[in-house]
């Protein structure tokens, strides 16, 4: 049985005063109301993640950081190590966002590197892909994708595979309002797991969980999660208002 995962990404959003609220109120209603078998995660700024930690109960809520320094420690100013990260009790880390991609030139070697140090420490990785609209309009989506693992997350053992999550971002809608029809979803994660039955082998890909994230709602958030492929959703906006963050994981 896989995880079914419904991950709240702040970005850079709230500040820790704000944040620590926000954990509180999605800790209290997650206590009380939250569906007991989805596996709920805040993704913070990493400024927020010790205090945060200090505010939920790890049995039932984790926490993630957005990003990791892509070496372990040392003479990298302004970075932020996954021990560091490690350290706050935080056991996930988003990588390879596409707005990470976009904006700060992040690579498929630094990814791996990212990847690597995340796994060493035992923190488990939300791995991130997908493609922009034009990808999409010249329907050349399922190659792009493709390429984006075959560079990062499928030169991983087997073993190291089955702890990561992936979750499918289509560019065009982050933050737009715009999701990916249900179908759309699922037939680009159904091809995901297809690849990764190919590469390793089905019993890993049936292991594995994936997410869709892109504008996902509590509107249509019950619509994506009954598809066979839909785990869980990666949450931007929506994980921002406790209340539409509760309705998400109560989709199932
Ligand atoms: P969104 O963001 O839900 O606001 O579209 C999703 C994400 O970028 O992870």
């Amino acid at each position: 049985m896989r995880k079914k995962i419904v991950a709240g990404n702040w970005k850079c959003n709230t500040t820790i005063q704000e944040g620590i609220e926000l954990a509180k109120s999605v800790n209290d209603l997650v206590l009380s109301k939250g569906a007991k078998d989805v596996v709920v995660v805040l993704g913070t700024p990493f400024t927020h993640l010790y205090s945060v930690n200090e505010v939920i109960d790890n049995s039932r809520i984790h926490s993630a950081a957005q990003n990791c320094a892509a070496e372990a420690k040392g003479a990298f100013t302004g970075e932020v190590s996954v021990s560091m990260v490690k350290s706050t009790g935080a056991s996930y880390v988003i990588l390879g966002h596409s707005e990470r991609r976009e904006y700060y030139h992040e690579t498929s070697e630094s990814l791996n590197k990212k990847l690597a140090l995340t796994l060493e420490q035992g923190l488990t990785p939300i791995y991130c892909c997908g493609e922009a609209l034009a990808v999409r309009e010249a329907e050349t989506q399922n190659q792009f994708v493709k390429q984006q693992l075959d560079e990062t997350i499928f030169n991983l053992t087997e073993d190291q595979l089955e702890k990561i999550v992936i979750a499918y971002e289509p560019i065009w809608a982050i933050g737009t309002g715009k999701t990916a029809s249900t179908q759309q979803a699922q037939d680009m994660l159904a091809f995901i797991r297809g690849l990764i039955a190919t590469k390793y082998s089905d019993a890993v890909a049936q292991k594995i969980s994936i997410l869709y994230g892109g504008s996902c709602s509590a509107s249509n958030a019950n619509d994506l999660f009954s598809q066979p492929d839909i785990d869980g959703g990666l949450i931007g906006g929506a994980s921002l208002k406790s209340e539409d963050f509760l309705a998400i994981i109560n989709a199932y």
